[in-house]
């Protein structure tokens, strides 16, 4: 297993981030997706995974009890956890107490001592950057100062911000509030990139989120029929997303070869920004994949240079939302 000191930190984080938001049932349960999930941060752990990310509207964190109460490892899990608030339905108002509240109750759940990395993010409804990009800097004093307080006590250790959009990313960087950012970066989801440099002069890290883009830049995936009936990608207007991963299939066929998967998450690494990825893990077999392919990644500028121009020139040309928007997926981001 690599690990990579997360800028901004004193974090040496596995370039492997256990993503669990698909791993387990919503409630206890001893279903196959559980059981397989259970066995899959088992197997993350044991082969160095020291990298985990949750979010309490997962409800998955049941399951991840079950493997962390107990784990002769958790001391040495480094935990970043999704923080939203406002949410949507807040009225952009920051609320202490229920910043507060989550990580006290992620602390439990996680059976942890510490958090390693808050992933805050602030809604407003609407969400757009006009909203966003005006409410930051209302609230980022009294984000900043709830922190403290709780880094103080020694249940935190860095505030990031997940912004959503690049507008929001910058208005962040600017109020030096935050070790890093969080956001979506894969080759077809690079609005992020341009702002790297930034985040290099700033010693801010970044962590990258969902590097196969749910599971579409991966093998044999090149269209809506390949997937599996019942899978949760699997409808009519998720199929310009296809067109974006043929794009790419067809721009680095050279670097592809035969794994559309290990190049995909392997991507993210080519930039020296970026100290881990997020990835959705659901099975053993996908976590001893994921731990091979992400072996010995050295930075690309060149390949991120050309991700860019793809992405710039073609990529947002072609037609459709975002597949992976939270109402597509039927998730909150
Ligand atoms: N706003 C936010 O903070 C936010 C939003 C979304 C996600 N997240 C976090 O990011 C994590 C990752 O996001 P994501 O799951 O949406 O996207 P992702 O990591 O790009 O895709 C994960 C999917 O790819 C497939 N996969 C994983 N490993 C594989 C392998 N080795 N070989 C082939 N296929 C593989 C699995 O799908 P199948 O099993 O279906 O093939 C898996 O569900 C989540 O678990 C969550 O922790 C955060």
């Amino acid at each position: 297993m690599d690990y990579r000191r997360l800028a901004g930190t004193d974090l040496d984080v596995s370039v492997l981030c256990f993503g669990p938001m698909r791993s387990a049932a919503r409630t206890p349960s001893a279903d196959d997706r559980s059981q397989a999930g259970e066995r899959a941060l088992r197997t993350a752990l044991d082969s160095g995974v020291n990298f985990v990310h949750s979010s309490y509207e997962y409800g998955v964190r049941w399951m991840m009890n079950g493997v962390l109460r107990d784990h002769p490892k958790r001391h040495d899990i480094h935990h970043v956890i999704k923080l939203p608030g406002p949410d949507w339905k807040d009225g952009n108002r920051f609320d202490a107490a229920k910043f507060r509240m989550r990580v006290e109750e992620a602390l439990t759940d996680l059976a942890a001592e510490r958090i390693a990395v808050l992933q805050w993010m602030w809604r407003t409804d609407p969400n757009d950057d006009d909203n966003r990009v005006k409410v930051l800097p209302m609230i980022v004093d009294d984000v900043t100062a709830a922190f403290e307080t709780l880094r103080d006590e020694g249940k935190v250790g860095f505030l990031s911000t997940f912004p959503y959009t690049s507008a929001a990313a910058k208005a962040a960087i600017d109020t030096d509030a935050f070790s890093g950012l969080i956001g979506f970066y894969n080759p077809i989801e690079m609005e992020m990139q341009p702002l790297f440099a930034e985040l290099a002069e700033k010693n801010m890290g970044f962590l990258c989120i969902r590097p196969l883009y749910q599971g579409i830049l991966t093998d044999g995936r090149d269209s809506l029929d390949a997937l599996p009936d019942g899978h949760h990608l699997k409808k009519p207007e998720n199929a310009p997303e296809f067109a974006k991963r043929r794009a790419v299939v067809s721009a680095f066929a050279e670097e592809i070869g035969d794994s559309t998967t290990r190049f995909a998450l392997r991507f993210p690494l080519l930039s020296e920004s970026v100290a881990s990825v997020i990835t959705g893990l659901n099975t053993e077999a996908q976590v001893r994949h994921a731990i091979d392919c992400l072996s010995g990644v050295t930075p690309r500028p060149d390949l991120t240079a050309r991700a860019l121009r793809l992405w710039q020139q073609d990529l947002v040309r072609l037609d459709g939302r975002m597949v992976c928007s939270p109402v597509a997926a039927g998730v909150a981001a």
